[in-house]
């Protein structure tokens, strides 16, 4: 295992009821005057939207609201918060939704103490603010683990960039409210989404050449073990709380680096998949269930041993010690099918995505810069070989 430094100092608050406590843990952290961010209207049609604003106001919070944020979430939204803040003189920022809302509540936290564009923070021309506002979220759909995470990803209009910001303990939201029933008005499509997008970011950690990693390894795997569990049973009774709740944790678990620490991460999926949602505005899962199963054949020969172990240890897949990367290529089999049995696109065809826009993706990448990956180096050309594979059946 490697060394590494964890900071994750995000307070949890998880159950049925839990956001009638939204209120009080902005207080807690030390808001007085709060920018409530939200997407298009879902937190309308469940009552979470009544719940955390009567807990607002029970508590004495003035509070402005700032609806609209899209899926892949918009600079243009963030500017409209960061304009907001200093206008109305708020101190907190709260995000009721998905991850789309959290990256934008928390671009606005660190956008609005930066004296330039926020921007430049995310082209790395100049650097995270170490003090952000405080962020506290009420997640709605279990997925992108922002709601625990180190992350924020937004796409600027100008250039159709969607990029990550920088790494940041800064970006972790103070507190997050957790309630599984929140995510049982969910689409079967979010719901899929989310799924995918949760077993790829512990795919991400778990594919890494670093050795001696064993707590980590199991730990991913009881992880992917209970998603794959808990996913088809949502599907098929949406209104199912503890497959919700074991969904709405793992999701949380997968991304706030518990899984990931000490070993070199990957992350290749990710860069790729970015420039399927930045060029065809796909759900961020849906992209990943294509991209995946690509990216690991293409990796897998570099390591078999590994993915027969995922394949052994996740699906059940029986060893076949005399020839590895046949139960190597079993496991990336199930995963696929897997992704097919909740109803995802598994082929950039299904996605809408196009193979003769690959050479322009690839360009559009270098803008962010090659190689990326950690268990295999991407470059230019490795991309492009890889979104190929993506239309194998
Ligand atoms: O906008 P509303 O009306 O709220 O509808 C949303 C949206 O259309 C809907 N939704 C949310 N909760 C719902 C609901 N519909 C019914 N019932 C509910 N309870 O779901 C749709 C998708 O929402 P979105 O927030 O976009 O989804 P998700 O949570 O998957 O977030 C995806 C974004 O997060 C980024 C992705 O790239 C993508 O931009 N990521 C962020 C990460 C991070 N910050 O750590 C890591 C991830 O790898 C990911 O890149
Ligand atoms: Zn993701």
């Amino acid at each position: 295992m490697d060394n590494f430094a964890f900071y994750s100092p995000t307070y949890f608050a998880f159950g049925n009821g839990e956001e009638k406590k939204t209120g009080a843990l902005v207080r807690r952290f030390g808001g007085s005057r709060v920018l409530l961010v939200m997407g298009g209207g879902s937190v309308k049609k469940i009552d979470a939207y009544e719940a955390v604003t009567d807990s607002l106001k029970k508590a004495d919070l003035p509070f402005v609201e700032l609806w609209g944020v899209q899926p892949n979430p918009r600079s243009g939204k963030v500017y409209e918060g960061i304009e907001l803040v200093r206008r109305e003189n708020l101190d907190f920022i709260l995000a009721l939704g998905g991850g789309s809302v959290i990256d934008t509540a928390k671009a606005i936290a660190f956008g609005a103490v930066y004296e330039g564009d926020f921007w430049e923070v995310f082209d790395r021309s100049g650097d995270m603010p170490e003090h952000p506002l405080p962020v506290g979220t009420v997640l709605t759909l279990s997925a992108a683990g922002s709601e625990g995470s180190n992350s924020c990803v937004i796409t600027r209009e100008e250039g159709n960039l969607k990029w990550g910001a920088p790494k940041s303990d800064a970006l972790r939201p103070q507190f997050s409210v957790l309630n599984p029933r929140f995510t049982c008005s969910l689409p079967p499509y979010q719901t899929a989404c989310g799924a995918v997008d949760m077993i790829a970011h512990i795919c991400e950690r778990y594919f890494t050449n670093t050795p001696n990693v064993g707590l980590t390894d199991r730990l991913c795997e009881a992880l992917l073990k209970t998603i794959v569990e808990a996913a088809p049973k949502a599907l098929e009774n949406p209104m199912d709380y503890h497959a919700r709740a074991d969904l709405m944790w793992a999701g949380m678990l997968a991304h706030n680096d518990s899984c990931g620490v000490g070993r070199k991460q990957d992350w290749a999926s990710h860069q790729i998949e970015h420039e399927l949602s930045a060029f065809y505005d796909c759900a961020h899962g849906a992209g990943l269930a294509v991209v995946m199963p690509a990216w690991m054949s293409y990796v897998m020969p570099t390591n078999p041993a590994r993915f027969a172990r995922f394949a052994v240890e996740v699906f059940g897949c029986e060893l076949d010690a005399m020839d590895v990367e046949r139960t190597a290529k079993e496991g990336i089999r199930r995963l696929k099918s897997f992704f097919r049995l909740l109803g995802m696109p598994t082929t950039l065809k299904e996605l809408g995505a196009k193979t003769e826009d690959i050479p322009a993706m690839v360009l559009h990448r270098a803008e962010k810069g090659f190689p990326f990956g950690g268990m295999v180096e991407i470059g230019p050309a490795e991309m492009a070989d890889i979104l190929l594979l993506c239309d194998e059946e």
